[in-house]
C-alpha cells in the first residue's frame, strides 16, 4: 500500500505462512509500507497478529519533498522520569524540533528494572507516554528489547494491544525498515536508500543463560537457544545480502565495541560482527553501556555508536588504546541524532543541556 502523503501509522498487509512465535519473525511476514513524502518506508516484522487496527487518530505530518531523513536514538531510559530521563526527553524534543526528525529509535532497556509485567502495566505510561511529551517526539518509536526488558513479560512490549495506549510504540524482536530519499519531485530522483535492521541481541549473551542467571530472564516465545541464534543470524544475513541500499544501519541493544562498563561482547564480536563487515554495514548502533561513544577501528569498516544515555548514567569509561579506535566517549546522559541523505550520513551526540558534544559525517 502506498499512500502519497503523511504517514504515520502505516497501512499493513499480512502475507506468508504463519507459524510459531518462536521464530525470529514469528514465521509471519507482515508487509508494512508507508510512503511518506520523503519516499518509501517498508518493513518486515513479526507480530502475532495484523497491526491493521493499531492506527490511531494522531498522525503527524511530514514536510513534503524532504531530501533527507533524520531521527533520534536513545537507549536505556524508562525510569519514570527519574535520573534525568525527563531532562534528556526535553532536549530530544528541542533538537528533534530543530532537525525535523521523523522518528525515534530506542536501543533497548526500555523499561527498568524489569520490562513490563503486562500490557496494562502503568510503567508504560509513567516511563514513556508521560515523559516524551514534546511535539517533535510524537512520531513512531522503533524499539528493540534490552536485557532488562527480558526480565519482564516481553510479549507485553511486543503486543499490538499496547499500541492502543500510545500509538507511537513499535517494538519487535527483529525487523527491517527501508527508506527512500528523494531529491526533487520526479520519481527518478528518489534513488538514495537507507535500510535499517533491528536485531535482538539479548539471547546472544552467554552470561544470561548460566545457571545463576537464567531464572532472571523470561525467554518465553523464543526457539531453543542455538536454533534461535541461528535463525536470527540467517535472517539478518539474508536481509543484508538482498539489500542494495546506499546506506545500511544495524541496531541492537548490546555493545560489540565499547569502552564503557560492559566493554566488547565476545559473543557478538564472534557471531554478529563478521556479518556486518561482510555486507559493509555502515553503522551499528547500540545502548547497554549508559554513555555515548563513537568507535571506528583500523581493523573494521563498521562505525560503532553507543547511545545508552537515556536516564541513569554510570561513570566508568575504561582506559583505552589507540587500537580501540575511540573517536568519542563521554560518560553522562544524552542521545544521538542521525541525518541521512544521498551523499552522507551525519551522527551527532547531544547532552542534557541540548549541547552538541560531537559530530561525525560519513561520506559515500
Ligand atoms: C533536510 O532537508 C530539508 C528540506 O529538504 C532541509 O530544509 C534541511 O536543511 C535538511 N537538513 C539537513 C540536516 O540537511
Ligand atoms: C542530571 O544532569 C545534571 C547536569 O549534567 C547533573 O549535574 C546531574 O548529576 C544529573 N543527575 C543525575 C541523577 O544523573
Ligand atoms: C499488570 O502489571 C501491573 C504492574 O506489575 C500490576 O500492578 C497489575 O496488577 C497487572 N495487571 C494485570 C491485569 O495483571
Ligand atoms: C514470561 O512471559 C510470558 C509470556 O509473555 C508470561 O505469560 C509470563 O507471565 C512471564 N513470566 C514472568 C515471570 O514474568
Ligand atoms: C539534490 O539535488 C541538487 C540539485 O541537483 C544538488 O545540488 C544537491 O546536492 C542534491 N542533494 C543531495 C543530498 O543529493
Ligand atoms: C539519482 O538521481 C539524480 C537526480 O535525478 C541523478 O542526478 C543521479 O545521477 C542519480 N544517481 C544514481 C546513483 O542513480
Ligand atoms: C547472497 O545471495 C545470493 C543470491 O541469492 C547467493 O547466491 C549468495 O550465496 C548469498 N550470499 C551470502 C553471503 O549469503
Ligand atoms: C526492503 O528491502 C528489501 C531489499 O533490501 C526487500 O527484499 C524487501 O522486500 C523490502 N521490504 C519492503 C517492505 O519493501
Amino acid at each position: 500500500m502506498v499512500n502519497d502523503r503523511t504517514p504515520l501509522l502505516p497501512q499493513v498487509q499480512q502475507s506468508g505462512a504463519s507459524s510459531r512465535i518462536s521464530t525470529v519473525f514469528n514465521g509471519k511476514r507482515i508487509l508494512l509500507v508507508v510512503c511518506v513524502s520523503i519516499g518509501i518506508l517498508g518493513l518486515w516484522i513479526c507480530s502475532p497478529r495484523s497491526m491493521a487496527n493499531t492506527t490511531t487518530s494522531s498522525k503527524p505530518t511530514i514536510a513534503a519533498n524532504r531530501e533527507n531523513l533524520s531521527f533520534l536514538v536513545v537507549g536505556d531510559w524508562g525510569r519514570e522520569g527519574l535520573y534525568n530521563q525527563t531532562l534528556v526527553a526535553q532536549q530530544m524534543g528541542k533538537i528533534g524540533g530543530e532537525l525535523g526528525t521523523q522518528f525515534v529509535v530506542s536501543t533497548g532497556d526500555n523499561f527498568y528494572n524489569s520490562g513490563l509485567s503486562n500490557v496494562s502495566d502503568p510503567t508504560f505510561t509513567y516511563s514513556f507516554t508521560d515523559v516524551y511529551t514534546a511535539s517533535s517526539l510524537q512520531t513512531t518509536w522503533y524499539a528493540v528489547l534490552g536485557n532488562h526488558d527480558y526480565k519482564g513479560n516481553v510479549l507485553a512490549q511486543l503486543s499490538d494491544d499496547i499500541v492502543t495506549r500510545d500509538w507511537r510504540w513499535f517494538c519487535r524482536r527483529s525487523f527491517q525498515l527501508n527508506f527512500t530519499m528523494c531529491n526533487g519531485s520526479s520519481a527518478g530522483s528518489c534513488n538514495a536508500t537507507l535500510d535499517m535492521f533491528f536485531f535482538d541481541t539479548t539471547p546472544f549473551i552467554d552470561e544470561y543463560w548460566t545457571p545463576e542467571k537464567i531464572s532472571k530472564f523470561n525467554w518465553t516465545g523464543l526457539a531453543p537457544r542455538e536454533e534461535q541464534l541461528q535463525l536470527q543470524l540467517d535472517e539478518l544475513r539474508e536481509g543484508l545480502n538482498t539489500s542494495s541500499a546506499t546506506w545500511k544501519i544495524v541496531v541492537g541493544h548490546h555493545t560489540i565495541r565499547s569502552v564503557g562498563n560492559h566493554g566488547d561482547y565476545a559473543e557478538l564480536v564472534e557471531k554478529l560482527l563478521p556479518i556486518l563487515e561482510e555486507f559493509k554495514v555502515n553503522a551499528y548502533i547500540n545502548g547497554h553501556d549508559h554513555n555515548l561513544q563513537h568507535i571506528l577501528r583500523q581493523d573494521s569498516t563498521v562505525n560503532f555508536f553507543t547511545s545508552g544515555g537515556g536516564s541513569k548514567s554510570y561513570a566508568g569509561l575504561q582506559a583505552y588504546t589507540e587500537e580501540q579506535g575511540v573517536r568519542f566517549a563521554r560518560d553522562g546522559q544524552g542521545f544521538l541524532a542521525v541525518t541521512v541523505d544521498s551523499d552522507s550520513m551525519s551522527f551527532s551526540f547531544y547532552d542534557v543541556f541540548g549541547d552538541e558534544l560531537y559530530s561525525f559525517v560519513l561520506g559515500k
